[in-house]
């Protein structure tokens, strides 16, 4: 069954992380989408910080009712890489937040989508699934039943890049954190769209509009505006920049409006065991490998309508 308009359903799969806290703001704030439960994954932070994490999100943005639950702790192979000089050790330095006001779901997230997905696949339904951390849940998922991918709609991952690294100057964060993750996932038997850094990096959100949401004036203004000004520290030091990309609302936004990302259907390996490339989404642009095209690659999103969509969503808290 496709679903309608008004019967949208979506899980966001994250590991908050500033762009994660945003990114479950924007899809927490769409009347379109019943959002199933936020699912975390070990990645900016430890599983631990991030579940806390969001749960004081959902705190300030007074969504309680929507369910979070951890995944998994550690990538599928490796050890955990986190990011602390982006977003601090907590995961969310920066504003001041609330204690989280409901406790997790005591269920892994895996069994949580196993069962979710099974559930959909078994009513011939479909639910989107937006993942802007590593690969790690999800793939565990498919690697346990591949078929459950039927039961995915449509499956935004924000991650890798065509062109360029942020991690190392082969690969983006999220892909290198789990490469084999990422391989499972993007071999995956659905609609799979990569918003990578070529398209993140070209929707920067400017410094000069966080006072916009300051001047809200409400707690889910301020907490942005918070979250942003401690993201822009990073990204002021290491690209010179006076605003910032704010990745995972780009794979949220294009999920929710996919005619705002442009994209080309080609195919996408991951590197998994190389000196300098670890981590590299390899894509393919010229067919030069004559292999199926396995991945809607993003190559740029309407910049505009993607701002505009953001600072509704966030007013309307
Ligand atoms: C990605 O890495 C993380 O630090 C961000 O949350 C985003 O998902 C960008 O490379
Ligand atoms: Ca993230």
């Amino acid at each position: 069954m496709t679903p309608t308009s008004t019967s949208r359903r979506m899980i966001l799969d994250c590991d908050p992380g500033h762009d994660d806290a945003i990114a479950m703001l924007l899809a927490l704030a769409q009347p379109v989408w019943t959002v199933e439960g936020i699912s975390i994954v070990a990645g900016n932070t430890t599983l631990d910080n991030a579940v806390r994490a969001a749960g004081q999100v959902l705190t300030v943005a007074g969504q309680t009712h929507v369910p979070v639950r951890g995944g998994m702790a550690q990538p599928l192979v490796r050890p955990l890489r986190t990011a602390p000089n982006v977003h601090g050790e907590t995961g969310l330095d920066g504003p001041v937040l609330p204690e989280p006001a409901v406790a997790p779901v005591d269920e892994h997230s895996v069994d949580w989508m196993l069962r979710l997905l099974g559930e959909a696949r078994d009513a011939g339904e479909t639910v989107e699934v937006a993942a802007t951390g590593p690969l790690t849940n999800v793939a565990a998922v498919l690697r346990r039943d591949p078929t459950l991918a039927h039961a995915i709609e449509r499956l935004v991952v924000m991650g890798g890049a065509i062109n360029e690294g942020n991690t190392t100057p082969a690969a983006e964060f999220n892909v290198l954190v789990d490469p084999e993750a990422a391989s499972i996932v993007f071999d995956a038997d659905t609609e799979i769209v990569m918003v990578g850094l070529d398209v993140t990096h070209s929707a920067i959100f400017p410094g000069a509009r966080f006072d916009e949401l300051r001047a809200l004036n409400t707690p889910v203004g301020t907490m942005a505006a918070d979250l942003l000004d401690f993201f822009l520290r990073f990204h002021r030091q290491q690209y010179g920049l006076d605003g910032v990309p704010i990745h995972d609302a780009c794979a949220v936004a294009a999920l929710l409006r996919p005619e705002i990302l442009q994209t080309r259907h080609l195919r996408v390996d991951v590197e998994t065991a190389s000196t300098f490339c670890d981590g590299r989404t390899v894509v393919d642009l010229w067919g030069v490998t004559g292999r199926e095209p396995n991945v809607h690659v993003g190559t740029s999103i309407d910049v505009d309508a993607f701002t505009d969509l953001m600072m509704e969503s966030l007013a309307s808290y």
